[in-house]
């Protein structure tokens, strides 16, 4: 088992990794501090390991919520349910709330715990690849409006984050692509060592070779928790990891939510800021393709949706939260491996940008 730590003072919390985690139920345990606890799943993770996580918090008051399964249903009305769950079931300030499941359990789970009397605590059991890598750590929560993704949420720490390697055995292969996204940005923004690593270990990663899954998470989580750590609230550093999320949080309202997946619109938007990027001379030609390589070997996306055409991308990302004082701030690279967050570029360079990443 791997252990890191998220160092945040008071609210600082450990990371464990390991294959067959579900069962430690010692680990866990520690972090409950009353008698009562909620599991928030859904209906895909469920019949796969609830089982399992019930009989962690065996001979605790312990009750389950199972939401609808899937993006579009990341919203404030099957939030709602977390709520009906907890008051139904009396539950008081000392519950915890225990999230299993992918990104999308762990945001709303992670949100209804910020907002139950006003803060309980909640643990992390991420089932996904993208949510063993990035969404579990670090405290933003939420769920998405008609308008504009994750525009309703809340900044609230897990007590624990506990990622068991063997739930990725069940996990579809797209889903396992769109995880790899979010590991290959921590390379593109701020450790070129690990994407090296990664363009010698995508094979074995594709093939969930178990070592290598472990050593892409630790690494992940590592570079997640360092910028947690020096940026809790996005005042600075945090906001690299939005590196192509403006433009994927456009391709994914654009679609309509759970048509493109988070990681997949992630992949493609991160194409766009390089190529931005290249186009202002910060990074070369071959930068460019290094990284669409990269990408595409993941089996990802490398050019969005044609069915969104530039003018209504470029609308959908003035809503994206980034925007400020009416420009666009995008996360660009100076350099592979160097990412800044900047609104100095010509709008027309973008434009040029959404056109050429059309695909068909
Ligand atoms: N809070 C953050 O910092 C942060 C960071 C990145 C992404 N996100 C959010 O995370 C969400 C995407 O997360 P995701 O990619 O995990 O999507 P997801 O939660 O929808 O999970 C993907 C699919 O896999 C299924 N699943 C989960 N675990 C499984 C398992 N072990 N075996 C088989 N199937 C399994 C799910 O039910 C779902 O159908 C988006 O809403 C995104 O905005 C949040
Ligand atoms: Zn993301």
């Amino acid at each position: 088992m791997k252990k890191l730590v998220v160092e945040l003072g008071e609210r600082r919390y450990p990371i464990y990794i390991g294959e067959g985690l579900l069962a430690r139920a010692d680990l866990l345990r520690p972090h409950v501090a009353g008698r009562q606890v909620l599991i928030v799943t859904n209906d895909m993770v469920a019949p796969l390991y609830l089982q399992k996580a019930q009989a962690i918090f065996a001979g605790l008051q312990c009750h389950t919520v199972v939401l609808p399964d899937g993006e579009q249903y990341k919203t404030f009305e099957v939030l709602n349910r977390i709520f009906d769950s907890l008051l139904e079931n009396q539950c008081d300030r000392r519950v915890t709330l225990v999230a299993l499941g992918g990104g999308v359990v762990g945001d709303m789970a992670g949100f209804a715990a910020a907002c139950y009397q006003r803060g309980v605590p909640f643990i992390q059991i991420p089932t996904t690849l993208l949510a063993q890598v990035d969404s579990s750590v670090g405290g933003k929560t939420g769920v998405n409006h008609p308008l504009g993704k994750n525009m309703i949420g809340a900044f609230h720490q897990p007590n624990c984050v506990l990622i068991d390697t063997a739930t990725l055995n069940t996990l579809p292969d797209r889903e396992l692509s769109a995880g790899l996204a979010e590991v290959i940005k921590y390379g593109l923004i701020r450790d070129p060592a690990f994407l090296d690593w990664l363009e010698k270990n995508m094979d074995g990663l594709l093939r969930r070779d178990a070592a290598s899954l472990a050593d892409a998470i630790e690494r992940s989580c590592r570079n997640k928790a360092e910028v947690v750590a020096a940026d809790e609230r996005e005042s600075g550093e945090r906001a690299l990891l939005n590196l192509g999320h403006t433009f994927g949080h456009a391709i994914e309202t654009g679609m309509g939510y759970g048509v493109w997946l988070h990681g997949e619109a992630v992949a493609a938007g991160m194409c766009m800021a390089a190529a931005l990027s290249a186009r202002l001379g910060w990074i070369g030609a071959a930068d460019l393709a290094r990284m669409e390589s990269i990408i595409g070997r993941a089996r990802l996306p490398v050019r969005g949706p044609a069915a969104l055409e530039p003018a209504r991308m470029l609308e959908l990302m003035a809503v994206d939260k980034k925007a400020q004082e009416g420009r666009i701030r995008l996360v660009l690279l100076k350099a592979v491996g160097k990412a800044v967050v900047t609104a100095d570029y010509d709008p027309a360079l973008l434009r040029e940008v959404l056109t050429a990443y059309r695909e068909g």
